[in-house]
């Protein structure tokens, strides 16, 4: 038998979280040879932890030159972007390169894998770099290879993968510090749509499953439609 009894009302008191990236009026030009090129006008988005945002766009619309800077690879030349609270312009190389380290993953439409490298050896650069001990990156990069289909191939140098597998040791890479966020720029550009569908699982699955916030630039609507939301690059301006 049912009752009827209302269901309990759970109030939520804990603050809206904070938007791990924060992105406003944000512009960027290039200057050439004394000719100054607007890039980026007016870019105003945020993107919380456990979403997944699509950025489309023309080629040339500057997709990766936005990337670059939600990457910390590069500054805006005016507006503002704060990363996880922290407004980034004033900060310096240093401080913006560790943040990148500790905090972001990012992944190419042309993996940049090292060519003559075992897959387990790629996946643990950022590791590396982290300072992570040797058998601990060992053990790591295993259960990220393997995580990503990838155990039976922990020995198998770039040349000797297909390019959906480059791919999915790029990502194993990309998450082998477990960044809050993920950038990753046409992901599937090179990519059969087996291939493509396998890689937009795992980086929905970095949303849902490790909280991660996940950009992803695409110019695949079938991609795109996977995304929880779109943002649209027009002339530099986002839509
Ligand atoms: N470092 C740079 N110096 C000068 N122009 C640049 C630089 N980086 C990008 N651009 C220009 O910015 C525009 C957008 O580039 P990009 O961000 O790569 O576009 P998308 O990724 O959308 O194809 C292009 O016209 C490109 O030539
Ligand atoms: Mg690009």
């Amino acid at each position: 038998m049912t009752t009827d009894a209302p269901s309990p009302v759970v109030v939520d008191t804990r603050p809206p979280a904070t938007p791990l990236l924060q992105v406003k009026n944000l512009t960027r030009h290039f200057m050439v040879s004394g000719t100054r090129i607007d890039v980026l006008h007016d870019c105003t988005f945020d993107v919380s932890r456990g979403e997944v945002v699509a950025i489309m766009g023309q080629s040339g619309s500057g997709k990766s030159t936005l990337l670059n800077v939600l990457g910390l690879l590069d500054r805006p030349s005016s507006g503002s972007y704060v990363f996880d609270g922290m407004e980034t312009a004033p900060l310096r190389e240093g401080r913006m390169s560790r943040l990148r380290g500790d905090g972001i993953g990012f992944v190419f439409q042309q993996f940049h894998l090292l060519e003559r490298r075992s897959a387990l050896a790629n996946v643990s650069v950022p590791m590396v770099l982290g300072g992570v001990p040797a058998l601990r990156r060992r053990s790591r990069s295993r259960e990220l290879l393997e995580s990503v289909g990838l155990g039976h191939r922990l020995h198998s140098q770039p040349h000797q993968l297909s390019g959906g597998e480059q791919q999915r040791v790029a990502l194993a890479r990309a998450l082998s510090r477990e960044p809050s966020l993920i950038l990753a720029d046409e992901p599937t550009g090179a990519l059969d749509a087996a291939s493509s569908t396998m890689i937009m699982d795992q980086l929905i699955d970095q949303s849902r499953v490790r909280d991660a916030a996940v950009v992803v630039v695409t110019h695949d609507a079938k991609v795109a439609e996977r995304a929880d939301r779109v943002v649209v690059l027009v002339e530099g301006r986002t839509h």
